[in-house]
């Protein structure tokens, strides 16, 4: 057989985050044109798994109680091989018979010497690997498809995320996007075939394609700190007990946001989409304050500080602490000074364009 290939794109957050890890609270997210590419070819004997993503970033551990520790949700590797597991069960499940194969891959999510943009390699490591499989066995690989294979692939790594990156790297350019019932599907595991569960309409899952105004444009500045949301995630878990009836607070009022930034881009309005955005920045600082989790670190703020003062409307994008912050500005502004001035503050822009799969 032939090789088969598939790519997935990596992704940025625009609005919702950490309020979108409960079922039915959406964000909006984009997919940007940087890809993970995977390749799969027929092999005679021996399997072969090979990854530029893998050599070229860094495997973070800590020491505990003496001893080092890998959590197996920050090692993209588990994804990997989760993805395949479950997409050949589903294929098993099909009637097809399983064969051995080479498999490359190909990441352009992560930095030349390294570094992590905070874009998605876990996301998108397992859309790109379920496309190719399903590819390379013959079905047919549908979004919603790719989508819940992937999302039973990270449950099983344990992923303690809303999956809205599997949902850009899966369903590209701008989208709406709230997570299902994780519990829900959880135990549908125990009692359904995988095939099944896919099958079944998932309560609370919605994913919808937004179109930006035509005035719309979006810069990504990068803070050039690498970020781990697995663990930023956890951290507002173990905090938002102490409070639990401000964080109900911050849910309730980051639903609101977003759904009338949902509603702004159906309107077309850029004006109604900034105000959102700043009110989005203002719900998660006050979070940030009451769970004492840092998400709008200094190098964040003067991003937003100085997009601010070019008329952008600016935030942190996805779990912050370093990574990326958005700025989205009417078009028609000249930003050649805003982009020297956060070149002096270490902020660097990421020259990506929002990809939608045609
Ligand atoms: O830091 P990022 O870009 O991976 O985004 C994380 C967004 C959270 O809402 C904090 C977590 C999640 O999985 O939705
Ligand atoms: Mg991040």
């Amino acid at each position: 057989m032939n090789q088969v290939e598939a790519s997935a794109p990596g992704k940025l957050y625009i609005a919702g985050e950490y309020a979108v890890v409960e079922p039915g609270h959406p964000a909006i997210l984009v997919a940007v044109d940087q890809f993970l590419t995977v390749k799969v070819s027929q092999s005679e004997t021996v399997g072969t798994i090979h990854s530029s993503h893998y050599s070229s970033i860094p495997l973070q551990w800590t020491r505990e109680n003496g001893k080092l520790m890998i959590d197996e949700r920050e090692n993209p590797f588990h994804y990997l091989l989760a993805a395949i597991d479950y997409t050949e069960r589903y294929v098993k499940e099909c009637g097809q018979e399983l064969s051995i194969f080479h498999l490359v891959v190909d990441s352009e999510l992560d930095s030349a010497n390294g570094l992590k943009y905070g874009l998605g390699s876990s996301a998108a490591v397992t859309v790109a690997t379920v496309r190719a499989l399903l590819k390379y066995y013959g079905l047919t690989e549908t979004d919603e498809l790719v989508f819940k294979l992937s999302v039973l692939a990270h449950l099983s790594v344990k992923s303690n995320g809303s999956f809205g990156d599997i949902a850009a790297a899966t369903y590209t350019g701008w989208l709406a996007y709230s997570s299902f019932d994780r519990k829900w599907v959880k135990d549908r595991l125990n009692t359904h075939s995988i095939k099944s569960i896919v099958e079944l309409d998932w309560p609370a899952f919605m994913v919808e394609k937004l179109t930006p105004p035509s005035e719309l444009k979006l810069l990504i500045g990068w803070t050039g700190s690498p970020a781990s949301t697995t663990d930023l995630v956890d951290q507002v878990k173990e905090n938002r007990e102490a409070k639990e009836q401000n964080y109900q607070d911050f849910l309730n009022r980051s639903k609101a946001c977003v759904e009338n930034m949902i509603q702004a881009f159906r309107k077309g309005s850029l004006a109604d989409i900034q105000t959102e955005i700043r009110k989005n920045r203002l719900i998660l600082k006050e979070m940030s304050e009451n769970t004492g989790v840092s998400i709008e670190t200094e190098t964040l703020e003067q991003l937003c500080e100085d997009a601010e003062a070019f008329h952008g409307a600016a935030k942190t994008s996805g779990a912050g602490g370093g990574d990326c912050g958005i700025a989205l500005f009417d078009r028609s502004s000249s930003l050649n000074d805003l982009v020297s001035r956060w070149q002096t503050h270490d902020i660097t822009l990421l020259p990506l364009k929002v990809y939608a799969r045609s």
